[in-house]
């Protein structure tokens, strides 16, 4: 089990002025807007349709030519996410399984491994890209997942989170199937320029550090250490929100 030791960040939020707020703005109007237009189904079928077509299938060499592909490789490598002792592991959105892959490459030979994503047609390039007799394949919503309450001490979140109008329903869940000292990865887009960008690209939204570490504090998964990616990332506050989480 992690320790929860390390002192966390304060939470408050920061008043923006002047050149950050305009920037801030900037970013707001950037940002895609489908996802605050339609209803949380609608919303959920044109993701399926997204990731089930052509852009779909570019996801895994997307990911390579942005170089998140490696960048992930790192945390796993590194050891920044501790993956020792995990004994059932959930990747949650697991796409063409680029965080599938370090799972299997990192954790415990004897741990379980579940991919679930709401694209049936994620899940087939997934299994086909890995071609590994290990992890379970199936499709399903992250805000309504066919686990009991408690099922794993392990899970692995990248990028899914922006695909959800609000994050607290998909978090709930995410905390519902987590053992207590649980553990999680969550990887997901920030309101910055970049994020932005990547809004326009996946039509999907971004989240406010700040708001989203007092979220998961509300719903008893610990904000408990922040990661980047490398030194430059940290000091340029680029590749997005990465977190490791840890349930009550
Ligand atoms: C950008 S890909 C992330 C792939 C991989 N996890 C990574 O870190 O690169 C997002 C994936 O999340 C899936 N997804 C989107 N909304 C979802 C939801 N509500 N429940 C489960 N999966 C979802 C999409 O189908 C897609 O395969």
């Amino acid at each position: 089990m992690l320790k929860t030791t390390k002192p966390r960040r304060s939470l408050r939020r920061k008043r923006l002025t002047g050149p950050h707020r305009r920037r801030k703005v900037f970013n707001r109007l950037l940002e895609h807007r489908l996802i605050k237009r339609v209803s949380f189904e609608e919303y959920r079928d044109k993701v399926r349709d997204v990731y089930d077509g052509p852009q779909g299938a570019m996801l895994a060499t997307c990911s390579m030519l942005s170089g998140h592909t490696a960048l992930g490789h790192r945390l796993f490598k590194k050891g920044k996410f501790e993956l020792r002792g995990a004994r059932q592991i959930l990747d949650v959105g697991s796409g063409a399984g680029q965080i599938a892959r370090h799972l299997l490459k990192y954790a415990d030979p004897g741990a379980k491994l579940t991919c679930v994503d709401l694209s049936h047609e994620m899940l087939r390039r997934a299994r086909n890209r890995l071609k590994h007799a290990r992890p379970r394949f199936l499709a399903a919503d992250m805000t309504r997942l066919p686990f009991a309450d408690a099922s794993f001490d392990c899970i692995t979140c990248g990028y899914v989170l922006e695909h959800l109008p609000d994050a607290k329903p998909g978090l709930a869940e995410l905390s519902r199937v987590m053992k207590p000292g649980a553990r999680m990865l969550l990887l997901t887009t920030e309101d910055n320029f970049s994020g932005a960008m990547t809004s326009r690209m996946w039509r999907c939204r971004t989240y406010n550090r700040r708001e989203l570490a007092r979220l998961c504090d509300e719903l008893g998964l610990v904000w408990h250490e922040e990661l980047w990616f490398s030194r430059m990332h940290k000091v340029l506050r680029a590749g997005g929100i990465c977190a490791v989480l840890v349930k009550q």
